[in-house]
């Protein structure tokens, strides 16, 4: 691809989901008002209680086969089938939405709830492949315990370098649906700024980086992006 073409970056979080009907994390009645961080998201409180936090994984992967994408989902599958490879999507979110409303390349930085992986052996299995009546699935391969395919706090997200090559490339960055308190997610918005790009936000409130965003749509994802598809991709061309 010609180096002078204009390149879209798009980081998603809990946000674009939320009109699907998914909890946010940090918004009142929010996952983590319900839950603590270090029993259900941490290697140790893995350690500490597998069960428990399979519990939890178990419950949110059966939520996410429920729900629908919504019009913010489908918005970025316009944008993509534009751009092609101009396009670089990003989640945060381990709902898989994005693949179900069609977007065909997401780099699901934190994981997915519809994977798990063997904590002997590393084989990965969709989680329909496996047993959830037990409290903890086991690993087809070798019997031992499986483990959600999550990004966990204190773990090294999914595809950094693919993330960091497309924000030190793209002239536009536009983060959708996420508080900006999450690192190395949180962290994009000054990178492709420093790097030159405009940033864009798409955000019910402002975000905790709102000081790297050139441009805030403050409302609703699934009502402000059908509107920005146009005018996002005129300013591309
Ligand atoms: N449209 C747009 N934004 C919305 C909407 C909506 N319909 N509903 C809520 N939001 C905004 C909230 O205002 C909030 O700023 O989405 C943001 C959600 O923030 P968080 O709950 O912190 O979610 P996220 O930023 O994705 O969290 C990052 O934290 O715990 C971890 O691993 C988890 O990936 C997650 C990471």
């Amino acid at each position: 691809m010609a180096d002078n073409q204009k390149k879209l970056v798009v980081l998603t979080g809990a946000g674009i989901s939320a009109e699907s009907g998914i909890s946010t994390f940090r918004d009142s009645g929010g996952l983590w008002e319900k839950h603590r961080v270090e029993d259900v998201a941490s290697p140790s409180g893995f350690a500490r209680d597998p069960r428990l936090v399979w519990r939890f994984y178990k419950a949110r992967y059966l939520q996410s086969l429920e729900v629908e994408p919504n019009p913010g989902h489908y918005a970025l599958v316009q944008i993509e089938e534009q751009l092609g490879g101009r396009f670089t999507l990003v989640t945060q979110n381990v709902d898989g939405l994005h693949y179900r409303a069609g977007s065909q390349r997401v780099f699901e930085m934190h994981g997915r709830l519809r994977t798990a992986f063997c904590t002997a052996c590393n084989t990965k299995k969709d989680m329909s492949e496996l047993d959830l009546e037990l409290d903890i699935p086991i690993c087809p391969n070798c019997r031992a315990a499986m483990r959600p395919d999550i990004v966990w706090f204190g773990e090294i997200p999914y595809y950094m370098y693919e993330i960091e090559s497309a924000l030190k490339d793209c002239s536009v960055l536009m983060v959708i649906g996420t508080s900006g308190a999450v690192y190395p997610a949180a962290g994009f918005v000054m990178t492709a700024k420093y790097m030159g790009a405009r940033t864009i936000c798409v955000n019910l409130d402002r975000p905790d980086n709102m000081i790297f965003v050139d441009e805030f749509h403050k409302g609703k994802a699934g009502e402000i992006l059908p509107n920005l598809v146009e005018p996002l991709l005129n300013s591309l061309a």
